[in-house]
């Protein structure tokens, strides 16, 4: 399965389909030395369809090898987004010589019932494997959680071990809420409480929901976190993830009283302020010697990830990033890293020098610039890096001292006009550091731009479609904003040549 890509707009460092459509990731789960990475997938079309857990694995978060599809649709329906976990006490029973199975936890989507304007088309399954997630069974009393109630939109099990109550959590949603259901088997579940009608974002149907805990970083303390994904209604228009910071006492999630005053007034704090990172959760299973909390998101929007300019595929996945809790004035946030491992990617490095404004260019357009900038009372004009190529294409990120936001610019990348709501658009993010000094680390890989701000503090995604890759790169600042100096690196692609 050694591939290498060269279609136009292939992204050369991070996971895409080997052809057509992906939505979410699903089922991230470490095992065996192995992380799994499943995802939405229709393999007949390049838009989408009846879904499919499409499967790849890496023994790295960054070099992934492409494997046969793990999930087909049957006779119950579509095979929706869902969790997978190493149940290593075999409680369901389904594993064989010992040894723990990996079970997937997935969303039923019935389009026969759902045509037939039923309500209960989506209901909760599993699926397990004994072979290393090369091959799956489903499980023959399917589904776990039918959908009694019924509630249109029941969707997307993210299941966790509790290890302090020792119970299976399942985080589900239910259209403008997040439901949690408890279980001893992964099989028997139960209803144990619901989240959020009252507060966050709803400016579109819940999904995706991803609950575990996360130690505050320079203190003893540990919060729980809520991922939910929203589509529509995110901060830069389209579906985005936002999160909960709070406790969880084995049945109930409490808000943090202090977590952000604007959840109670229909606001979202918000994961990734980019346009292009959506139904992100985290992988299951990662050691406790490794302690890290690996985050991957789909790495487009609703709003036009069906539209964008490629033929042989459709989409990618955001880079792995690890998640960590800070403390800050306004109250607990999320900060996204790149995983370290991404660090084996760098080709050639180059230090960026006080002063400098022409950065190394690489032939496809794949760099990271990880570069910090003094700014002043002076510093009124926007800075930070952008991309060109010969026909004059620019993609711009970078911070704007006046407005007290990052931004992104597309509005002259290339090809926007395939989608009225991919044109025309300049991304906002809000700064929570108050340093004088700006730090932006950016990952550019072909047709997409990922930004850690402050450290992670502040994250936009968001996707491009240059005619012609972007073969400058440049630092851009106006009077009273100084270059600290920072590094420029090539980077790699995953892979391997055919
Ligand atoms: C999110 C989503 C999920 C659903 C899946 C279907 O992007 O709508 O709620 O399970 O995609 O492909």
């Amino acid at each position: 399965t050694a591939i290498r890509y060269t279609e136009a707009h292939r992204p050369q460092f991070h996971f895409s389909p080997p052809d057509h459509w992906m939505n979410d990731p699903n089922g991230m789960v470490y095992h065996e030395g192995e992380y799994h990475l499943f995802y939405q997938h229709y393999p007949d079309s390049t838009v989408w369809g009846p879904m499919h857990w499409g499967h790849a694995v890496s023994e790295d978060l960054v070099h992934w090898e492409n494997l046969p599809i793990a999930l087909y649709p049957d006779s119950l329906g579509y095979i929706f987004s869902g969790s997978a976990v190493v149940d290593h006490n075999n409680s369901s029973g389904l594993g064989e010589d010992g040894q723990p199975p990996l079970v997937a936890i997935f969303t039923y989507h019935d389009p026969v019932g759902e045509s037939a304007g039923r309500e209960d088309y989506q209901s909760q399954a599993i699926a397990y494997s004994n072979d290393r997630g090369r091959t799956w069974t489903k499980y023959a009393g399917n589904p776990v959680i039918p959908n009694e109630q019924p509630i249109r939109d029941f969707r997307d099990p993210k299941v966790l071990w509790d290890t302090e109550r020792e119970q299976w959590l399942m985080a589900l949603a239910a259209q403008d809420r997040i439901m949690f259901w408890r279980s001893d088997n992964l099989i028997d579940w139960a209803f144990l409480s619901d989240f959020g009608q009252q507060v966050g974002g709803h400016g579109g149907v819940w999904e995706c929901p991803d609950l575990f805990p996360l130690p505050v970083r320079g203190s003893g303390e540990t919060k729980w976190v809520l991922l939910v994904s929203i589509n529509p209604g995110g901060p830069n228009g389209g579906s985005a993830t936002q999160y909960f910071v709070g406790d969880f006492d084995g049945t109930t999630f409490t808000m943090d009283p202090t977590f952000s005053p604007d959840v109670q007034n229909g606001e979202g704090v918000w994961i990734d302020y980019g346009r292009d990172n959506y139904a992100g959760v985290t992988f299951a299973n990662i050691p406790d010697a490794d302690g890290r909390r690996i985050f991957i998101g789909w790495m487009s929007n609703w709003l036009y990830g069906q539209e964008v300019p490629t033929t042989e595929w459709r989409s990618a996945m955001t880079l792995p990033r690890t998640l960590e809790l800070h403390r800050l004035t306004p109250g607990y946030r999320v900060f996204s890293t790149p995983v370290r491992e991404l660090d084996a990617l760098r080709d050639a490095t180059t230090p960026i020098q006080s002063g400098t404004t022409a950065l190394p260019a690489t032939a496809e357009g794949t760099y990271e610039v990880d570069v910090r900038f003094l700014t002043t009372e002076a510093s009124t004009e926007p800075f930070g890096i952008e991309l060109e190529n010969g026909l004059g294409e620019t993609y711009r990120v970078g911070y704007d001292p006046a407005a007290g936001q990052f931004f992104s610019d597309r509005q002259d990348s290339g090809d926007t006009g395939f989608s009225e709501a991919f044109a025309d658009r300049i991304t906002q993010a809000p700064r929570l550091a108050t340093s004088d000094t700006v730090r932006l680390h950016a990952f550019f890989d072909v047709a997409s731009a990922e930004l850690f701000a402050d450290g992670g503090a502040t994250v936009i995604t968001d996707i491009f479609f240059p005619s012609e890759p972007f073969r400058r790169v440049r630092l851009f600042y106006g009077d009273g904003t100084e270059v600290l100096g920072g590094e420029t690196y090539a980077l790699e692609g995953i892979w391997p040549e055919a």
